[in-house]
C-alpha cells in the first residue's frame, strides 16, 4: 500500500454519507429479506459491473438460500453522470435467464435510463420473474419509469463515492459510501 494511503481514512475522501456499520446493517436486512420473498424460487442475482461488484459480494453472502450470480457490464454513451439511456452491453450474462427468477443487482439508480435498457433487454429473454435491487437511489434524479422493488438507501442528489462507486474508476474500494473530497468537481 502507499506510504499514508488509507482509502477508509479522511485523506482525499470527503464527507460520510452512509457509514460502513450502516451499509452492512442494511444490507443484511436486504439479504434476509430476499432469502423470505425467494425461498422455494429460483434466484439468479445479475450483478452490473462494475459498481454492483462489492454491493453484490456482501448481499449474496447475506442471503440464506440457493442462488446463483452472474454479471452484465453496459456503458453509457452520455458522460459518466448523466446518462443518455443507450446503452452498449460489453459484457452478457454468461447463461440463458428463461423461466428464472432474475433479479438484477445495482449500485445506484439514478436517472434509471440504464436501468430501464436492462430491465427491457432482460425482459426480452422472457424470466419467469425480473426484479430490482439497488443500494442506492436518487429519487430527485429520476427519469425513467423503473420499478425497483429493494433499496438500500434513498439519498440527495449528490455525487457520491466508495462501496462500489467510482469517481474516475476510483474510490471503489471504500468501505463506506462518501461525497467528493472538497475541490473535486462531480463529473459533468
Ligand atoms: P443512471 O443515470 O441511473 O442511468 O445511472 C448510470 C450510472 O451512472 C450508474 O450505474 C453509476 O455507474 C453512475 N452514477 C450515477 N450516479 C452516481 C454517483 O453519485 N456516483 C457514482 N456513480 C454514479
Ligand atoms: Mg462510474
Amino acid at each position: 500500500m502507499e506510504e499514508g494511503f488509507n482509502p477508509n481514512g479522511r485523506n482525499g475522501v470527503g464527507e460520510t454519507l452512509i457509514a460502513a456499520d450502516r451499509v452492512r446493517d442494511r444490507v443484511r436486512e436486504l439479504g434476509a429479506e430476499l432469502s423470505a420473498d425467494y425461498a422455494g424460487r429460483d434466484l439468479i442475482l445479475v450483478g452490473v459491473l462494475r459498481g454492483a461488484s462489492v454491493f453484490l459480494a456482501d448481499l449474496m453472502r447475506a442471503i440464506s438460500i440457493p442462488c446463483e450470480v452472474d454479471f452484465m457490464a453496459v456503458s453509457s454513451y452520455g458522460s459518466s453522470a448523466d446518462s443518455s439511456g443507450v446503452v452498449r452491453i460489453l459484457k452478457d450474462l454468461d447463461d440463458p435467464v428463461t423461466g428464472r427468477d432474475v433479479l438484477i443487482v445495482e449500485a445506484i439508480v439514478d436517472s434509471g435510463l440504464t436501468l430501464s435498457y436492462l430491465l427491457r433487454n432482460l425482459a426480452a429473454r422472457e424470466p419467469a420473474s425480473l426484479e430490482v435491487c439497488t443500494l442506492l437511489a436518487k429519487p430527485d434524479r429520476l427519469r425513467a419509469d423503473v420499478p425497483v422493488r429493494y433499496t438500500g438507501f434513498e439519498i440527495p442528489d449528490e455525487f457520491v463515492i466508495g462501496y462500489g462507486l467510482d469517481y474516475a474508476q476510483k474510490y471503489r474500494n471504500l468501505d463506506h459510501v462518501a461525497t467528493l473530497p472538497e475541490g473535486v468537481a462531480p463529473p459533468l
